[in-house]
């Protein structure tokens, strides 16, 4: 099977009875993504497929064959600060972190519902991400991070060697 991961393209072996999720961490050691309940209930191992949102826990790899999947590893351009996204910048600076377990699944969900309504009313951010538990309850700080990159409190980073016009 093919399939295109974070713009990284994959020729896979056959993996029957494999899901996304297990595909992508222990296959692909792409990490980011997290297992919590297994069973479609909690919306940590959200990954994006052909740009809408799934549970990758319920998604079996095989039924992705020719799609493209973007992770929490793909939202950043790096490993340095400068290079993470907006999004994930926007996260750090309003706290919207604890534990972390929830929050590659947080980022995505966020990510696609950005892409799709760039200006959401704080009613369509909760119901973008009701699919997205935190069991350390940090849902105003979700918020105020999605708000605060929708409104352009945080930019994306200049690409390397990028100049400023004056
Ligand atoms: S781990 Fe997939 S929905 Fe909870
Ligand atoms: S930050 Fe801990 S579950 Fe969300």
């Amino acid at each position: 099977m093919r399939l295109t991961v974070n713009g990284r393209h994959h020729d896979l072996p056959p993996s029957p009875a494999v899901t996304l999720l297990e595909l992508l961490r222990d296959r692909l050691s792409l990490t980011g993504t997290k297992l919590v309940c297994d069973r479609g209930e909690c919306g940590a191992c959200t990954v994006q497929l052909d740009g809408e949102i799934v549970y990758s826990c319920l998604t079996l790899a095989e039924a992705c064959d020719g799609s493209s999947v973007l992770t929490v590893e793909g939202l950043s351009s790096g490993g340095a600060d400068s290079a993470l996204s907006p999004l994930q910048r926007a996260f750090i600076a309003k706290d919207a972190a604890q534990c972390g377990f929830c929050t590659p699944g947080q980022l995505i969900a966020a990510h696609t519902l950005l892409a799709n309504n760039p200006a959401p009313t704080d009613e369509e951010i909760r119901a973008g991400m009701s699919g997205n538990l935190c069991r350390c309850g940090t849902y105003p700080n979700i918020l105020a991070a999605i708000r605060a990159v929708a409104e352009g409190e945080f930019e994306a980073a200049p690409a390397a060697g990028a100049t400023r016009a004056s």
